[in-house]
């Protein structure tokens, strides 16, 4: 995962490290407000050992999950991201109208087009809002957060809705005991607009590998491979994986992540409060806290609650955690996603707006 090999996107110098070089202060992007949303339906270890031949052990013990929240058949990943978008604009004291730009990262659109985010944007009536989806699976809302924060820092636009919604259930195959157990649905979403600075997002870090691209994959359904009769009674529309090979990646792409973002901003990992980084498995995030060299209390689980809900599970991560009062204005995070293309994306974050 050399940079020099692939192609990382490399972030602009964070403002917070300009504002202590005493350059001029530039626009500061940061998160003015938080909502989550889940299904009201749980699926526990215990129901699916009676669909595949699994038990609740062997899921808690290489997964750590222990429930996830599965949608109904009428509800879809706008319903969710709907909810997570009206809760998030609440805690921003914000109205709809005010949203410029609506972003929406899912890897389990409504359709294929429209987007998803034209459908949320005028749900919430948010009528002078430009709307667009954005494919970049695990990663995408951070990828979704960084290009949202670029029109901000540029002053094009004041406020801009980041969601991150899925609904994994419609593409997991449920026979398949290697994969069903992981996945969950939910949402997360987050009002992203101007901060004191210092505050905010202050560097990131994004990044592809796509030679890495069939490890993880929904193989049917697209250009390459339309769907026919025969693609559906082979479950090619559902996920696929190689759980080893992604497992192996995704504990070197947080840790490598993490350390360019912190670098970009001008801290060591000596400074951060806590490391949100994608729910897919404890063990992942055990093994890549302890090359953090963070303690167990600086890193924010809910995969147990939820399972791996891709793009979603970053904001839900980070709604429950500051809902919890595990995250204080002030604090230093870093997000992490990682997930399918492959893709690797980080963000440092200095919580609250100054204000
Ligand atoms: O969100 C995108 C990123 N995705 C990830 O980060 C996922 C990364 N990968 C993983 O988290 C892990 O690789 C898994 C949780 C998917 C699998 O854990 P593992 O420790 O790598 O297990 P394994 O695939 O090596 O399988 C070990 C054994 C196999 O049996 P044999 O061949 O040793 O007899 C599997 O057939 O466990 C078996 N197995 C199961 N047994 C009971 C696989 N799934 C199950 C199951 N219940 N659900």
């Amino acid at each position: 995962m050399e940079s020099s090999t692939k192609s990382a996107l490399k972030s602009a110098p964070s403002p917070d490290a300009a504002a202590r070089n005493g350059d001029e202060p530039t626009i500061c992007a940061g998160v003015l407000g938080v909502g989550i949303a889940s299904p009201e339906r749980i699926l526990t270890n215990e129901e699916l050992s009676k669909m595949v031949d699994t038990t609740d052990e062997w899921i808690r013990t290489r997964t750590g999950i222990r429930e996830r929240h599965i949608a109904a058949e009428d509800e879809a990943t706008s319903d969710l991201a709907l909810a997570a978008a009206r809760r998030a604009l609440n805690s921003a004291g914000l109205a709809a109208e005010e949203l410029d730009l609506v972003i929406v990262a899912t890897a389990t659109p409504d359709h294929n087009f429209p987007s998803t985010a034209s459908i949320v944007q005028h749900g919430l009536h948010a009528t002078h809002a430009a709307a667009f989806d954005l494919s970049a699976a695990c990663s995408g809302f951070i990828y979704g957060l960084v290009t949202g924060a670029q029109f901000i820092n540029t002053g094009l636009y004041q406020n801009v809705l980041v969601i991150g919604a899925e609904t994994l259930s419609r593409i997991t195959n449920w026979s398949d005991r290697s994969t069903c157990v992981l996945f969950g649905d939910g949402a997360g979403a987050v009002v992203l607009g101007r901060v004191a600075s210092g505050f905010g997002i202050l560097s990131s870090d994004l990044g592809s590998d796509g030679g890495g691209a069939d490890l993880l994959k929904v193989e049917a359904g697209g250009s390459r491979l339309p769907s026919t009769v025969e693609t559906l009674a082979e479950h090619r529309h559902c996920i696929s994986m190689n759980g080893n090979e992604v497992y192996k990646f995704a504990v070197r792409a947080i840790e490598d992540s993490a350390r360019r973002a912190m670098e970009r901003a001008g801290y060591s990992m000596a400074d951060v409060d806590c490391l949100v980084a994608h729910q897919a498995n404890s063990r992942i995030l055990d093994a890549a806290a302890r090359r953090l060299e963070l303690p167990p209390e600086k890193v924010f689980s809910n995969v147990h609650r939820y399972g791996n809900t891709s793009a979603a599970s970053i904001p839900l991560a980070l709604g429950e955690a500051v809902a919890e009062g595990v995250i204080h204005p002030g604090d230093l995070l870093v997000l992490v996603g990682f997930g399918a293309g492959l893709t690797w994306a980080s963000c440092v974050l200095r919580w609250g707006s100054g204000e």
